[in-house]
């Protein structure tokens, strides 16, 4: 995680910095830091938000117009102030920012030791400052230094650094994402492109072992031979808008709002492109849907989705346990990978161990260029444009949305997919309602004291549980949990006592009998049941009623992701940043 970011160009850098760092704050937020050439490396930095920090220590006091900076989601090393990033060599003449870990640090620290480095950290950055001082003691040039220190790590990394008398950032990358801009001022390297979408929307997407040295008027790409590469240009598409509040007070809300259009986006691919992703499920033999978190739910949900659909049967798994069957895997395999970020470890991994076994990876991802493409055979774009708080939403909606369009696509009814998909865009206005809205902002005031909340469904709202479940608990940090109706007496139906609220998903189906005894059981044992179903019951203390639509648990969750937001709200908790997260898990 952490996010990186640096500058040269015509103007002073750390306005820019400060702006571009606070659009990457999403990836981690426990310390900030950033450092200027300013006759010699200029540093200021310290644990804390940005906002904070700045306050404390104004970047701006620092001139210059090259620079890094780093937003910290703390790895090896406690969040202090001298373990905030950059770090230095031994003389402070060399500056690093760096994203991802060194594995292989411990040893290459006691090395540096014996050699007579001073480390000023307890981090497995500071490793590559005085790695590179080292190489340049034996008469390297920076970028033949950051070549040579790049062999010699291992683990996962990108990284930035600047050197006191050399206009220019050196950077180097793997298995952690990195992307050049192009501006008009200046030219940037950072962790993601929303960094930098204010200033240019030309991107180059650095790949796993490459360097790029940066200047104020252009920029170079070399192999980690040192030879220098050419990479073509991607003209990055998001409007610099969808990255601001847009006067909403949080992210979260903002995207919670969002879902009307971005549901319509994800299913814009034209009949062409899905036509082919659908053959290429129907060709294979054994799909693994892979993932991890709420892109793991969605997954969970593709498996009812393709049962019923397409009469189908799909591996669902976890990406970061799915090396463990990887004996399964044929050339006939398909792996259909499901990230957001398209930057996470464990999915990445999953991808390398099926790509080893000469396995098609298709992924469903939402950032352009990210890792994920770039490693797939074939890409689908949720198009959800960025999606800046912490917490999944408006992401999820359009992995199920694509997850339904391709299995109405694989049965050969596209049309009829594509129709109930636009139909459902349109109930999500009915789903924020003001009246719906006020409904669960007064249910959040009721629940706000509550130490636990269960949520109960069956079948296909059996995935809406576990989503409901994390929604709750990452946001509100009320412990939640998700559970198949049935399951319910096998155990943890003792927990239930007076008051304690559970919500149950209880749409117009098959199923809708059952998950209501349920519900009965619950609340004859004292519980308070909030329902989320196409009509009202006499079973519910609380209802929230929702359009009725085949295609239920894109819009049943959006209720429960409301009910997380202000829960978080009631509870003074930062919605857009929950405690001890960050957006892109690049660490495994
Ligand atoms: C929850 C959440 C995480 C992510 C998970 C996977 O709100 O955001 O659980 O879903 O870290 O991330 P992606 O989809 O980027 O691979």
């Amino acid at each position: 995680m952490c996010g990186i970011v640096g500058y040269v160009g015509y103007e002073k850098a750390t306005p820019i910095l400060l702006e571009s760092t606070k659009k990457l704050e999403y990836r981690g937020y426990d310390s900030v830091g950033m450092s200027t050439i300013d006759n010699g490396i200029k540093i200021l930095k310290g644990a804390g938000r940005i906002d904070d920090v700045h306050n404390r220590l104004n970047f701006h006091s620092l001139s210059g117009n090259v620079g890094i900076s780093h937003t910290r989601w703390a790895t090896h090393g406690g969040v202090t102030d001298h373990n905030a990033h950059p770090h230095t060599d031994c003389n402070d003449r060399i500056a690093v920012v760096h994203n991802g870990i060194i594995e292989n640090y411990s040893e290459l620290r006691k090395e540096l030791i014996g050699k007579g480095h001073k480390f000023k950290s307890d981090t497995d950055t500071e490793i590559i400052s005085h790695l590179i001082e080292d190489f340049m003691n034996n008469d390297k040039n920076l970028r033949e230094a950051v070549i040579e220190a790049s062999k010699r790590l291992q683990g996962l990394f990108a990284f930035l650094v600047i050197k006191d008398d050399d206009e220019k950032i050196i950077s180097c990358k793997n298995k952690c994402p990195l992307v050049l801009g192009m501006g008009k001022t200046g030219n940037f390297v950072a962790s993601d492109v929303v960094s930098f979408l204010n200033h240019t929307n030309k991107a180059v997407f650095l790949d796993d072992n490459e360097i790029a040295e940066i200047t104020k008027d252009g920029y170079q790409i070399y192999d980690i031979h040192g030879n220098p590469i050419n990479k073509e240009i991607n003209y990055i598409d998001w409007n610099p808008e969808e990255a601001q509040k847009s006067g909403y007070e949080h992210f979260m809300l903002k995207e919670i709002n969002e879902q009307v259009e971005t549901i319509q986006k994800a299913i814009s691919h034209d009949k062409k492109t899905i036509q082919k992703v659908a053959d290429m499920i129907n060709d294979a033999y054994g799909i693994f849907f892979v993932a991890c978190g709420t892109s793991y739910h969605a997954c969970l949900s593709a498996g009812y989705i393709f049962s019923s659909i397409t009469k189908k049967h799909v591996n669902v798994f976890l990406a970061s346990e799915f090396p463990n069957f990887s004996h399964f895997l044929t050339k006939n395999t398909l792996m259909i990978a499901v990230s957001q970020s398209g930057e996470t470890a464990d999915v990445l991994e999953a991808v390398r161990v099926a790509k080893e076994k000469g396995v098609k990876v298709i992924s469903l991802v939402n950032v352009m260029g990210s890792s994920l493409m770039r490693m797939s055979d074939f890409s689908l774009v949720l198009n959800a444009g960025p999606e800046i708080c912490v917490l999944a939403t408006k992401s999820f909606t359009s992995q199920l949305a694509l997850i339904y369009l391709l299995a109405y696509t694989c049965a050969g009814r596209y049309e009829e997919g594509k129709d109930k998909l636009k139909e459902v865009a349109e109930k999500v206005k009915n789903v924020l309602s003001p009246e719906n809205v006020k409904k669960i902002n007064k249910l959040a005031k009721k629940l706000k004291n509550k130490n636990d909340i269960y949520l109960i469904g069956r079948g296909l709202s059996y995935s809406t549980t576990l989503e409901g479940a994390l929604k709750l608990k990452e946001v509100s940090y009320i412990h939640a949990e998700g559970l198949a109706g049935g399951e319910l007496k096998h155990g943890t139906l003792a927990l239930i006592e007076d008051g304690m609220p559970c919500i149950a998903i209880a749409p117009n189906n098959g199923m809708k009998k059952d998950i209501l005894s349920n519900a009965m059981e619950i609340k004859s044992r004292g519980g308070y049941i909030i329902g989320i179903a196409n009509e009202d019951n006499e079973i519910f203390d609380y209802s929230i009623i929702i359009p009725e639509v085949e295609m239920h648990p894109i819009l049943m969750i959006i209720p429960i992701q409301l009910l997380a937001y202000y829960l978080a709200v009631e509870r003074g908790c930062d919605p857009d940043k929950p405690r001890n997260l960050a957006k892109s898990v690049t660490v495994k």
